[in-house]
């Protein structure tokens, strides 16, 4: 298994696993229109032979701490004949760790804090933004001192305010 910066030509099957891996078309849609808005700072393919997951990044607009550079992770679908491999986690750590070095403060996530637990997203750090999605699903990360500090109303990318 090998991870490396999506291509264009993955964009069949990234549509393809996001449907498969969630039984619904929001999560497929809501990537493409962010990669057709020029949306994502990050989208990276794991690869076994042929794409089997993918996790995508965009940027998140702190209005009161604009010093600080945040993003959002979402989606991030494994294929359902390759989850629970540590693909998932692998796209994860890969991902942060590139972030980290391109001097990214924070990264938020809507998801299970048993999952996202793990990689040390934490929902009490996420309580201090105003978002769409507050509640205890919401967890934050801080890549840095400086997004520690992060508060206040945000803004997602366009796409986000289609899905349901
Ligand atoms: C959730 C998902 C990304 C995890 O990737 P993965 O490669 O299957 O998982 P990993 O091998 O890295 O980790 C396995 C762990 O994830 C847990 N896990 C798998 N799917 C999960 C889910 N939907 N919710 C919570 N935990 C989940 C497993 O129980 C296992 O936990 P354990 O280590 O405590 O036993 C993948 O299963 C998936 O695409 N699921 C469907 C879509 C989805 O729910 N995406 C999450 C977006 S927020």
């Amino acid at each position: 298994m090998t991870i490396r910066l999506e291509e264009s030509t993955d964009w069949q099957a990234i549509y393809t696993i996001y449907v498969a891996a969630f039984g619904q078309s929001a999560e497929a849609d809501l990537v493409r229109n962010m990669h057709n808005d020029g949306d994502l700072l990050l989208s990276l393919t794991a690869y076994n032979d042929d794409p089997a997951g993918h996790i995508a990044y965009s940027h998140l607009v702190l209005h009161q701490t604009p010093g600080i550079r945040a993003c959002v992770l979402a989606p991030l679908a494994i294929a359902p004949a390759f989850q629970k491999q540590g693909i998932g986690a692998a796209l994860v750590r890969h991902s942060l760790k590139r972030l980290t070095e391109s001097g990214y403060d924070l990264v938020v996530v809507l998801g299970e804090p048993h999952y996202y637990g793990r990689f040390g997203f934490d929902p009490k750090l996420a309580e201090k933004l105003k978002t769409p999605y507050d509640g205890p699903y919401l967890q934050a990360l801080a890549l840095s001192d400086r997004g520690k500090g992060a508060n206040g109303p945000v803004s997602y990318a366009r796409a986000f305010a289609e899905l349901n």
